[in-house]
């Protein structure tokens, strides 16, 4: 569909904390984007001269840090908090959507009851599809509905599933797999963002491993996991003859390590730099071709500073290989990492 007068409006969206690197991230290639609205917190509404194609063009092939989804406005419409609202809605997807294209729904406004958003997003759906397994190949209509001064807007628009930077509704990846805590899901995203491959009856190494999440999704990809953490794992975990338990510190497990491991995950609640530093000490425990992920933490203020000098220590003994403030991070990024002296 061709902008309207030449400009283009978009929806982005981002985690809440990073909103101005996000925005810097578009600003980089394209200076002339301007900020109509904070729709939500991490739910912005862009004009950007050109089409929509042209401003997700420059992360087709490689996703940015921050940004977690895009999708074209080509519609708004105000809803009234009445159950005509969802036929007008109903009636303007018909409009705009081409036939195969795949309806995604998102509202910002926090519905309580539990699946409700899904019955209104297949209601809304009619003969498209609305929910598949696989990620969504062909044409998107997105729908994000959020809170206004005096109810509530709905914004509408039609892309390719490619340009939107994630296939998937506002980047979220559809989880399936039990986790034992919100830990478990950066991992679970990680390893899909990331594309990693894990090998049964590898060695993991995973440092700050309490209490447990992704120590659990590693042996239930068959890897045998040394977990260090000063504080108890999960009780499955105790009993469980394929992890060694360490109830140390990672600086005093770095005294007595004897194992080169095929990964290493590190997700210490621990200062970024002291943890960058401690990957860089681990590396000599870390296979070749292995591969290492980890979440860097940023709470402070001078967030690009402390990644910067993050990385230039990681530098010493990694190739940084991608970084992504994933969905389910919150005040950090994390980083999927590979040996420098890989080939
Ligand atoms: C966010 S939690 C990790 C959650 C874990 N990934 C899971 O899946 O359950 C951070 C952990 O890092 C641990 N930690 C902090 N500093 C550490 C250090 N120097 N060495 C080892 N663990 C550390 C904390 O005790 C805490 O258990």
């Amino acid at each position: 569909m061709a902008p309207e007068g030449g400009v283009t409006r978009a929806i982005l969206t981002c985690s809440p904390y990073f909103i101005d690197p996000a925005l810097n991230e578009i600003r980089r290639h394209h200076s002339q984007i301007t900020v109509i609205q904070s729709i939500s917190p991490g739910y912005s509404l862009l004009d950007t001269p050109g089409s929509f194609e042209e401003l997700t063009r420059p992360w087709r092939h490689r996703l940015p840090i921050y940004l977690h989804h895009l999708f074209p406005v080509h519609v708004d419409i105000p809803l009234e908090a009445a159950f005509d609202d969802l036929k007008r809605l109903k009636q303007a997807i018909r409009r705009i959507a081409p036939s195969k294209a795949s309806v995604q729904v998102r509202s910002t406004v926090e519905i309580e009851t539990p699946g409700v958003l899904e019955k209104i997003q297949r209601y809304l759906a009619g003969n498209h599809v609305c929910h598949r397994p696989e990620p969504p190949t062909g044409q998107i209509v997105s729908v994000l509905i959020a809170p206004e001064q005096a109810g509530q807007r709905a914004y509408l628009g039609v892309s390719w599933a490619a340009h939107n930077l994630s296939p998937w509704a506002g980047g979220q990846i559809p989880v399936t797999e039990p986790v034992a805590n919100r830990a478990g899901y950066k991992l679970l995203e990680a390893i899909a963002t990331f594309s990693i491959r894990l090998k049964k009856g590898d060695q993991a190494l995973d440092l700050g491993a309490a209490p447990g999440a992704w120590t659990t999704l590693l042996r239930r990809r068959g890897l045998k996991v040394t977990a260090v953490a000063p504080t108890p794992l999960y009780p499955w975990l105790a009993f469980d003859a394929g992890v060694s338990y360490q109830p140390m510190l990672a600086q005093e497990y770095l005294e007595c390590c004897r194992t080169v491991f095929g990964v290493i995950v590190n997700d210490m609640r621990l200062d970024a730099q002291d943890s960058a530093r401690l990957m860089v000490d681990y590396a000599a425990h870390l296979r070749q071709d292995g591969v290492a992920v980890m979440t860097l933490k940023l709470r402070s203020r001078n967030q690009q500073r402390v990644m910067d000098h993050a990385f230039r220590i990681l530098r010493q003994a990694y190739r940084i290989i991608r970084v992504r403030q994933l969905i389910s991070n919150r005040h950090e990024v994390t980083l999927f990492l590979r040996h420098k002296a890989a080939k």
